[in-house]
């Protein structure tokens, strides 16, 4: 081992509220993906990080030790620009899947390599998993191919992806240490630099239901991460978004498909179609690409269902078998008449979690048919004994937790009551 550093040095540097230089930076990543420092040396720098914070430089070398622990991916040999977004996750939020095709449709190459859920937030790669014979692990070649043909992908990020981050990522999630500004920034954009993006729109959730609940610290995060992509060269912008009510009338990984599929048959929910519509002309603007047609166009005349079809073939889905479907069904209704004032996001989400819908921890099976419709938004009106959610599932065992789960998930008030509930769009950070 190098002998350079020490870990014990620059955990007491790091407790004792000091910069890290440069140098113990790319030393600790580097021994630390090499097996060199032990997870609890690391956990206990994690900590320190987590409590005592690092400098705009700290965090931008961080990342680019994050970024230099693997492979950087290249798609120069692409005719159009290269253009991803990324949303830190949120209830119902199926916005990749009608997205990535769309901005294809509209001109624009879209490498998006994804993740799986874990929690209450529900993962890409899940939700594509629902339609049969899709394959979500495919390798670099078959990547490049599957862009040049329908000038989207949506797969798994390889292994050979910001190796570090794999580690420290699962280190964190056991040790108390993600919610770190400079931890989860780093995380996020080494995966998204390393990918190789030309440019990146960041979608920043913030509510109930988003992991940055509080408005001002979503904030400062997508600040920071605007900050390492510019910094890297990637022309980086993002929004920060409402996730105080779930997305769209349909949370769990089939449920959302379908919605999908509505999005670019030119129907769907109004909030999902209007954020994917502003999520693709953020994308077309930061890669600087002159749209072939309108993105509103391309969900309404078929553009954008035509890729979707094409995508997901080339990665052996059956456009045309039927989604999976649960087994059984209970619907939650009104127990008063009124307006109904709100739907809590967290609710919602772990409730179809423990329809089965998320996963416990990695690795664990789900079940796609599993999840919540939403038949009722805050904003409308509705009447004793009308239905609000219907909860699917495949194991009935599980309907008591989950409504457990939804206590005080909605209030109904007096017609004349003010919704109190987020914009869609709270902020747009570009430099
Ligand atoms: N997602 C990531 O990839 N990393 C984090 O630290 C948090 C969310």
């Amino acid at each position: 081992m190098s002998t350079k550093f020490t870990a014990v040095e620059i955990i007491s540097a790091k407790r004792d509220k000091q910069e890290l230089s440069d140098e113990q930076i790319d030393w600790t990543i580097d021994s630390y993906t090499k097996g060199l420092i032990a997870d609890e040396q690391m956990s206990a720098l994690l900590m320190a990080i987590l409590l005592n914070g690092m400098n705009d430089r700290e965090t931008f070398r961080w990342t680019d030790a994050m970024i230099a622990s693997g492979e950087k991916m290249n798609w120069s040999i692409l005719d159009r620009p290269t253009v991803d977004k990324h949303s830190t996750g949120g209830v119902g939020d199926k916005i990749t899947l009608p997205l990535a095709p769309l901005v294809s449709a509209c001109g624009g190459a879209v490498p998006q390599l994804s993740g799986r859920g874990l929690g209450h937030t529900g993962g890409t790669l899940d939700k594509l998993e629902s339609i049969s014979g899709w394959n979500a692990n495919i390798t670099n070649q078959q990547m490049l191919k599957v862009i040049q043909e329908c000038g989207a992908v949506i797969c798994a990020a390889g292994s050979g992806l910001a190796p570090a981050d794999k580690k420290l990522y699962a280190l964190r999630d056991v040790t108390g240490t993600v919610e770190s500004i400079p931890l989860i920034a780093s995380s996020i954009m080494s995966k998204k630099i390393a990918e190789g993006t030309g440019a990146l729109v960041l979608d920043v959730k913030t509510g109930s239901g988003a992991f940055m609940s509080d408005p001002k610290k979503a904030s400062l995060l997508a600040k920071t991460m605007v900050d390492l992509g510019n910094r890297a060269g990637v022309v980086t912008r993002a929004l920060v978004t409402a996730m105080d009510v779930p997305l769209g009338l349909t949370v769990g990984n089939s449920l959302e498909v379908r919605e999908t599929l509505e999005v670019l048959a030119g129907g769907g929910p109004s909030d999902v179609v209007e954020l994917t519509l502003i999520l693709a002309n953020e994308m077309l603007t930061a890669a600087k690409i002159k749209p072939k047609m309108d993105p509103a166009t391309a969900l309404k005349n078929g553009a954008a269902m035509d890729v979707w079809r094409k995508m997901i073939k080339a990665q052996g889905g059956n456009n045309d078998a039927p989604l999976p479907v649960a087994k059984d069904k209970i619907e939650v209704k009104a127990d008063s008449t009124g307006k109904l004032l709100s739907l809590d996001a967290l609710k919602v989400g772990v409730s179809a979690w423990r329809l089965g819908a998320g996963r416990q921890k990695q690795g664990d099976l789900l079940q796609h048919g599993a999840g919540i419709e939403i038949h009722v938004k805050p904003g409308a009106n509705v009447k004793v004994g009308q239905t609000i959610l219907t909860l699917h599932t495949d194991d009935s065992s599980r309907f008591d937790r989950a409504k457990e789960a939804l206590t005080g998930a909605f209030t109904i008030g007096t017609e004349d009551s003010e919704v109190n509930q987020l914009p869609l769009i709270l902020e747009r950070i570009e430099a």
